[in-house]
């Protein structure tokens, strides 16, 4: 297993609120509206469940399938959620690059401050293979940092994300010193932008990708 996040599981919440406020949590809905009707979710990274305990009030008929890398992350996942939602989400510890996902389809796939952990190489891989799994038009919800193109947001933003991998580096293990290419990782396996929204001068973005309809 690679990133070791149960070591920060109990406090990533409080670290996250006391940084951004209730920027990522903003940004980790922006675009929840466009799941609807969705039957089957596959949440990538899902972390200590607060994405998930909003998607399963929206979505309460829809089964989700909650991978993460940290057991503590998911049993923290799993408590924000009342026992029968518990009965139609499954949860899986596993590295999701190399996640096998049998002969499974998705109706929407989310990525949420989650591609961050890995190269663009890998990032690369990893889109390419869970993309075949999801059905024509699935939106791909995707929130992460970013580095605004120029002025005084890109200078601000280099030292925030250098510091958040410097942080993320030694609590955890990770081994991502910057961020990927992750958007365009996106748009080379076939994805189109459906959707785009920034915070906090383009520190941090939200996104939905839409696999073509006819793929
Ligand atoms: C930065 S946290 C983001 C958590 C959450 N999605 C959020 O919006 O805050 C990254 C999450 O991805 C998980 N993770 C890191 N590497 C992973 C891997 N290779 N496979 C599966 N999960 C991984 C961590 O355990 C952690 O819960």
């Amino acid at each position: 297993m690679t990133a070791g996040f149960d070591g920060v599981a109990r406090v990533y919440r409080f670290l996250e609120y006391a940084a951004f406020g209730r920027t990522l949590q903003r940004a980790r809905v922006a675009f929840t509206d466009r799941l609807t009707g969705c039957q089957s979710v596959l949440i990538l990274g899902e972390g200590d469940g607060r994405f998930l305990a909003d998607l399963a009030r929206r979505l309460p008929a829809s089964r989700m399938h909650c991978v993460d890398a940290s057991e503590a992350m998911l049993t923290l996942a799993a408590r924000r959620l009342s026992v029968a939602d518990r009965t139609r989400i499954t949860f899986e510890r596993a590295d999701a690059r190399a996640l096998d996902l049998g002969a499974r389809t998705y109706d929407a796939v989310v990525t949420l401050f989650f591609l961050d952990c890995f190269s663009t190489e890998q990032v690369e891989a990893l889109v390419a293979r869970v993309s075949a799994r999801l059905r024509p038009g699935a939106p791909w919800l995707f929130a992460d940092f970013a580095i605004p193109p120029r002025g005084p947001a890109r200078w601000q933003a280099r030292v925030i994300v250098g510091g958040l991998y410097t942080f993320f580096r030694w609590r955890t293990g990770i081994v991502a010193r910057e961020l990927p290419a992750s958007e365009r990782a996106l748009q080379r396996a076939g994805l189109t932008l459906a959707g785009e929204r920034e915070f906090r001068l383009g520190l941090v973005r939200s996104a939905v990708y839409a696999v073509p309809a006819h793929s």
